[in-house]
Formats: structure tokens, C-alpha cells, sequence
């Protein structure tokens, strides 16, 4: 299996998973035989890589994602309507939510060794409401490392899921700007934490450390960050482990105006800059929490060979190799010492 640009997709390939619109409905089930015409229509819906098989052979063990993919797709369509009835209406409705959030803990808690190891799919268009979720189940998972019981938990998931939902009362014509923008549009699209707490904070039932998160997630601990500047302890863990899950998601994305990081150097980055502005701990828990490389990642190896990795979880990580003597073999990393990865390719 491997995760390919939908340009170097060939004709007769097969789809590796199922894909979803964003309204969760199945556009293309797992096992499709992908020809010129779907892949035209697939961009059409903004897709720029897929999971494929080379053929009915190729290996097809379940990707072992930290969240199946229908969770995922409900949990964005759920985040997309509560954004957006916040736009209309004082108080929204968090029943939806919390019932995703609690699926979402369920499933993270179930598996011991889970880590987050998505490639994603992502869209423009839907971009904030796909990294809400990410943020929520990378933070979830890295809460999990860091003890947290349960219930607050919840109070993280609740909260990562809306961090960003003052974006909505953002001019679209300053998100979606191709050029720099001017310090007094940065000014706007910052107070996004600030309007997002405003109105999280009026929400029945839900934890006011929850709406803490949307306030704090753009805080540094040198008091860098902002809205109000605080500094270390000031802030609390919860938006502690957000920002650095959002900054490890947005560093992985694809983003209009640069080229995205892949999941290692953004990983690295982080470390790099902890504890001056991310919080060490959180870091830590961030690396033990994501795979530096995900399922699909196509890597160089010391050997010189190919593979690509078809298993990841926090003990180990499985490739098969792509050319040469060893062809369509295993191979769990680390096993072989002498064999180190080079670099990522794809
Ligand atoms: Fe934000």
C-alpha cells in the first residue's frame, strides 16, 4: 500500500480505503479500481493524495488509525455545523459533540499503543474544521501519555474541538488572502482566541477549561504568544498540549502559501523550540503521541532499497520494501541495526 499524489496514480490501481465527502458519506469504497475518470472527479473534491494498491496482492492490512475513519468524518461534519450555527444562534446545541468527542475518547483509550499516524487528505476548504479534529485526537492522545484521567480528558477533547471557533467571526477575504497581510489584519485574525472564548464561555455545559482552550491555544511560554501574553505557568496544560498539537498539525498540512513539513521535522521543530516556547513536557508527549512516520510514508533506506511503511504504532514500525532483492518483504525497523532510514521520500 502506498500513499501517492493522484498525479502519479496509474489507471488500475486500487484504493486502499474508503473515502469520505465532507458530509461523512462514502464517496468511493475501499477496493474501487481508480481509472483517469474517478481521479479527475476526486480532484474536483479538492483530493491531492490517496492510499493505493498496486494490485489485489498488495498487502491490505487495516490501516490501525488512533480513530476509524468513520468517527473522523462524523467528527467533522459535527464540528462544521456547530461552527457554523455559532455564526446564528447565542447558544448551540453541544449534544452532537459531546457524543463525538466521547466516541473519539473511546476509541483512543481502547488501544494501548495508539499514536497518531495519519497521512491526511486535506482540503482547503474544510481546512478548519479537518485540524480541529486532528487537534483534538492528537491532544487526546498525547493527554493519555500524560496521565490525565477521563474526565479531563473530555474537558481537552471538548475544548480542542471548538479551539478555533472564533475563526468563524473572521472577514473570509482576510483567511483566504494569498499575500501577506497587513499588521492590522493580523491583529483581526488574532483576536480569534479571544472572540472564540467569548462565546464558548456562554455555552451551557460545557467546562469553562474547555472554553480556556480556544482563550490560551495561541499562548507561548516566554509570553510570546498571544492574546493576553502569559507566560509559563500562567497557561493552562490543557492549551499547553493544544498548542503544540495545533502547531504539529499545521506544520503538516497543506497550506496554499508554503510547502508542509513532513512529520519528523515537524516533530524536531517543536523540540527545538521547547521550552522557550512550547512547554517540554507537551513536546514529549507530542513524540511519544504521532509517528515521526506515518503509515504510507515511502522511505530511503541505508541500504539504498525502497519501502514503504505499512504498520506503525508506538513499538514499532513495519515496511515493505518497494524494489530490489527484497521486494514486497518485511521488515520491522530497529531489528536490523545496521539498517537506518535515510530519508523520506514520499
Ligand atoms: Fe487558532
Amino acid at each position: 500500500m502506498r500513499y501517492l499524489a493522484i498525479d502519479e496514480i496509474k489507471d488500475g490501481m486500487l484504493l486502499a480505503k474508503d473515502l469520505f465527502s465532507n458530509e461523512g458519506k462514502v464517496l468511493l469504497a475501499k477496493g474501487t479500481k481508480l481509472t483517469r475518470a474517478y481521479l479527475e472527479r476526486l480532484k474536483d473534491f479538492d483530493f491531492t493524495h490517496l492510499y493505493v494498491l498496486d494490485s489485489e496482492n498488495d498487502d491490505d492490512r487495516e490501516i490501525m488509525g488512533p480513530v476509524s475513519e468513520v468517527t473522523k468524518a462524523q467528527a467533522i461534519k459535527i464540528v462544521k455545523d456547530t461552527l457554523g450555527k455559532a455564526l446564528v444562534v447565542q447558544n448551540v446545541d453541544l449534544k452532537q459533540m459531546n457524543m463525538v468527542a466521547d466516541i473519539i475518547l473511546d476509541e483512543v483509550l481502547e488501544n494501548n499503543d495508539v499514536i497518531y499516524n495519519m497521512l491526511d487528505l486535506k482540503e482547503h476548504d474544510n481546512y478548519t474544521y479537518v485540524h480541529s479534529v486532528n487537534v483534538c485526537i492528537i491532544s487526546t492522545i498525547m493527554g493519555k501519555h500524560l496521565g490525565l484521567p477521563r474526565d479531563r480528558l473530555k474537558e481537552l477533547a471538548m475544548g480542542t474541538l471548538l479551539h478555533d471557533l472564533g475563526m468563524v467571526y473572521i472577514d473570509p477575504e482576510i483567511l483566504n488572502k494569498m499575500t501577506n497581510l497587513t499588521p492590522e489584519e493580523t491583529k483581526q485574525v488574532q483576536d480569534h482566541a479571544r472572540l472564540g472564548f467569548e462565546r464558548l464561555r456562554t455555552y451551557t455545559g460545557l467546562s469553562i477549561l474547555s472554553a480556556h482552550v480556544a482563550y490560551q491555544h495561541h499562548e507561548r511560554e516566554d509570553g510570546s504568544g498571544y492574546p493576553r501574553g502569559l507566560k509559563g505557568d500562567e497557561i493552562h496544560l490543557y492549551a499547553k498540549i493544544a498548542a503544540v498539537a495545533d502547531s504539529f498539525d499545521a506544520m503538516t498540512s497543506n497550506k496554499l502559501y508554503r510547502e508542509p513539513l513532513w512529520s519528523h521535522e515537524a516533530i524536531a521543530e517543536l523540540k527545538a523550540n521547547a521550552p522557550t516556547k512550547y512547554d517540554r513536557k507537551a513536546v514529549a508527549a507530542l513524540s511519544w503521541s504521532v509517528a515521526p512516520y506515518p503509515v504510507g510514508s515511502v522511505l530511503l533506506l541505508s541500504t539504498g532499497e525502497k519501502a514503504v511503511v505499512v504498520n506503525t504504532n508506538r513499538r514499532k514500525t513495519v515496511v515493505q520494501f518497494l524494489e530490489g532483492k527484497r521486494k514486497n518483504q518485511f521488515l520491522e525497523l530497529g531489528k536490523d541495526a545496521d539498517l537506518q532510514i535515510e530519508k523520506r521520500l514520499a
